[in-house]
């Protein structure tokens, strides 16, 4: 299948622009089965040079795979996987200007951190003056100056990744594939190592291909994300689109937090907008998010709103209503405090439960007026509401 890039208004170059050329991978129509399991389902994409791209999905669905196509590692079943615009089928993964950085380090245990970093000039014969020198210019780029002489086994596990980084960079690949690189790091270095792994992209420039399941660290780094499920792509784009305009209740449900509601759309007005009428019998008016897709009057969909995007407040104080506000009565079943925001579980006619998420203010306490068993009204602006094909 196809998916088109949408642009994201965050990313600082337009992915799909390319270097002027061929896109730096193109998978064409590829499967990959392994006997009868389809663990890549006729993929098409193109990664264009010099950008971020993330591969994201559920366990299972593909993207190590993908990467090992890629990297020469596994070939297609199926369709043809091009490097800056020359077919690869047949050429051995040490022959391709791809390296990779997979989970674990795989750093060689018997050298120490310069020869670890050294060895892929070494395979090629580069004289021990230069050698030293892009060493000591890897290792700068990986905040690693100093630690030349290290034994792997003394570097923590950020250290050691930086390490494989700094290996995978040495030979200016076109293309660096990584593989859940910080899966194996405790959270706190995993966000610290993303915001790093950002930064050293921009400055090398060099495309990075991301696996991750982790919706959040795609939307930290990602210029381009691809969500995957069982084999496919079913949505691309920068994290603002994706997010903000998931075209499927899976996207929507996989990349943030999101009420599902039920219904039936009922009309088709233009620019996009639509009108649902909800199993449970409310009419709401929204935008129809899959612009290539469009479902139809009498289809079944699903109108999915953000937690962040509805208020709660006490049922007397609620406000004179206007007309592109929508409110629905229930009564507060939860309320869970979880530092920076409060999450609240609502019960209403609309759905059995909405989930409401409310920003913390400095010195507003937990609670903010209401808890459990408190008849509430929650309100929303019906832009919040995403019309998605069930
Ligand atoms: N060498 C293999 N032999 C048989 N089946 C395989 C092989 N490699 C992968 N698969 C199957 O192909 C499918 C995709 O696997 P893949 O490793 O690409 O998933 P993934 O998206 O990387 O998952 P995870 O997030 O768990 O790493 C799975 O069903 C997997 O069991
Ligand atoms: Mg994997």
């Amino acid at each position: 299948m196809t998916a088109a890039v949408a642009h994201d208004s965050k990313s600082t170059r337009d992915p799909a622009a390319g270097a002027g050329g061929a896109p730096d991978v193109r998978i064409a129509d590829v499967t990959k089965r392994f006997g009868s399991v389809i663990a890549v389902d006729r993929m098409t994409l193109e990664i264009a040079s010099g950008a971020f791209y993330s591969l994201l999905g559920p366990s299972g669905c593909g993207k190590t795979t993908t990467l090992r196509m890629i990297a020469g590692f596994e070939q297609p079943t199926e369709g043809e996987i091009f490097l800056a615009g020359q077919p690869v089928a047949g050429v051995p993964a040490y022959r391709r200007n791809v390296n990779t950085v997979f989970q674990h380090y795989a750093l060689f245990p018997h050298m120490d951190v310069a020869q670890n970093v050294g060895y892929g000039l070494r395979q090629r014969g580069t004289t021990k003056a230069e050698e030293a020198r892009r060493v000591g210019e890897a290792l700068e780029l990986v905040r690693l100056s100093g630690y030349d002489q290290r034994r792997t086994w003394e570097l923590s596990g950020g250290q050691q990744q930086r390490v494989a980084l700094a290996r995978a960079l040495i030979n200016h690949p076109t293309v660096l594939l990584l593989d859940e690189p910080l899966g194996a790091l405790d959270l706190k270095l995993r966000k610290e190592m993303q915001l790093e792994l950002k930064a050293l992209q921009r400055e090398v420039g060099i495309t990075f291909v991301y696996v991750t399941h982790d919706q959040e660290e795609a939307l930290t780094m990602s210029d381009v994300i691809v969500v995957m499920n069982h084999g496919r792509i079913l949505q691309m784009g920068g994290p603002t689109d994706l997010y903000e305009r998931p075209v499927s209740r899976f996207v929507a449900d996989f990349i943030g937090v999101s009420n599902p509601i039920a219904g039936r759309l009922v009309e088709v007005a233009g620019g996009g907008l639509g009108v649902v009428e909800t199993d449970r019998g409310m009419r709401l008016r929204g935008r129809v998010t899959d612009t290539t897709a469009s479902p139809g009057v009498g289809d079944a969909v699903i109108v999915a709103i953000r937690p962040e995007r509805l208020s709660v407040e006490p049922a007397a104080a609620a406000n004179t209503p206007d007309g592109a506000i929508v409110r629905v009565a229930g009564t507060i079943n939860q309320g869970t405090y979880l530092g920076d925001q409060t999450e609240f579980r609502v019960a209403t006619e609309l759905a059995g439960e909405l989930i409401v998420r409310r920003q913390n203010a400095a010195g507003a306490g937990s609670g903010s007026g209401v808890g459990p068993g408190d008849p509430v009204m929650v309100s929303w602006h019906e832009e919040a509401n995403l019309i998605l094909v069930g």
